[in-house]
């Protein structure tokens, strides 16, 4: 366990911790004290991230999980609560990308955006809230996107779900402020990770695209993993008590304008 120890003590579950953003959230809790669940339906790697976490001296274990699926979405609580004895904050970061312009979109591939994307933190967030009142109290993070804010052509339905996440976000602060529940969102742009990495890669040129991505920002990067965790940590800490109900964009300043 970490000399920091700023979560020493705290039970997280981090769903979609199997790769990219849920991945570095989940390792940097460990590496702070927390004891984490990976919660993924990614059975090839988060048994490895788990095992990760182990080998650098913290405390995790993997679930198999689906967040379209309630039952799977309780199962997560109640390892919590077996293994460790409750559960201080949940993590709401497994989702997809991928779309179409509006007018050829799939209705299964809408469906299923909305369903990971959205219902999914809706799903996790009913599992999870009655333990984390248990608790006293706690802390629930969605990591929602910058397409939530400003749209793009072709993401009708992942900046849809991402909107939804962010004002589901600020009926969970309401619903949770008398119980010391706290809901916050993280909204990212471009962030390098497997998910961004097959978009780009679908790209007739994959590194003029990539390219093109950090034009946009005026940080003139986008974003690593270690941004958005250190981001997620501040704001399930204890440091931020007293911030519920924010949509945090992480956007190398793009909300700001052209530079
Ligand atoms: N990468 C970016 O640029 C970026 C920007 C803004 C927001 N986000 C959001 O960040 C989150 C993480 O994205 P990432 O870039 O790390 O992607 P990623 O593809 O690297 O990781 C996503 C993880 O979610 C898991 N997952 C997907 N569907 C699931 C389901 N139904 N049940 C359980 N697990 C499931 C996957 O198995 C995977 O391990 C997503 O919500 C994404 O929309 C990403």
């Amino acid at each position: 366990m970490s000399a920091e120890g700023r979560f020493t003590g705290k039970v997280a579950i981090v769903t979609g911790a199997a790769s990219g953003i849920g991945r570095a959230v989940a390792e940097r809790l460990a590496r702070e004290g927390a004891r984490v669940l990976i919660a993924d339906r990614d059975a090839d790697n988060g048994p490895d991230v788990a095992a990760g976490i182990h080998a650098a001296g913290g405390e995790a274990a993997y679930l198999p999980a689906d967040v379209t699926r309630y039952d799977d979405c309780r199962r997560m609580v109640d390892e919590t609560a077996s293994r460790w004895g409750g559960l201080d904050l949940l993590v709401n970061n497994a989702g997809v990308g991928g779309g179409a312009p509006v007018a050829a979109l799939e209705e299964e591939a809408w469906d299923h955006i909305l369903d990971v994307n959205l219902k999914g933190v809706y799903l996790c967030s009913r599992a999870g809230l009655p333990a984390l009142a248990a608790r006293g109290g706690g802390a629930i993070l969605n990591v929602a996107s910058i397409a939530g804010l400003i749209a793009a052509p072709a993401m009708g339905a992942y900046a849809a779900s991402k909107a939804g996440v962010m004002q589901l976000t600020k009926v969970l602060a309401l619903e949770g402020a008398r119980q010391n529940i706290r809901a916050n969102a993280l909204c990212p742009i471009w962030v390098d990770t497997p998910m961004v990495r097959r978009y780009v890669g679908r790209a007739p040129d994959p590194e003029q695209t990539f390219q093109g991505l950090k034009a946009r920002i005026p940080l003139g990067r986008i974003g690593t993993v270690d941004d958005v965790a250190a981001a997620a940590l501040f704001l399930l800490s204890d440091e931020a008590s007293f911030i519920t109900g924010v949509a945090l964009p992480l956007d190398g300043g793009a909300l700001c304008g052209s530079a």
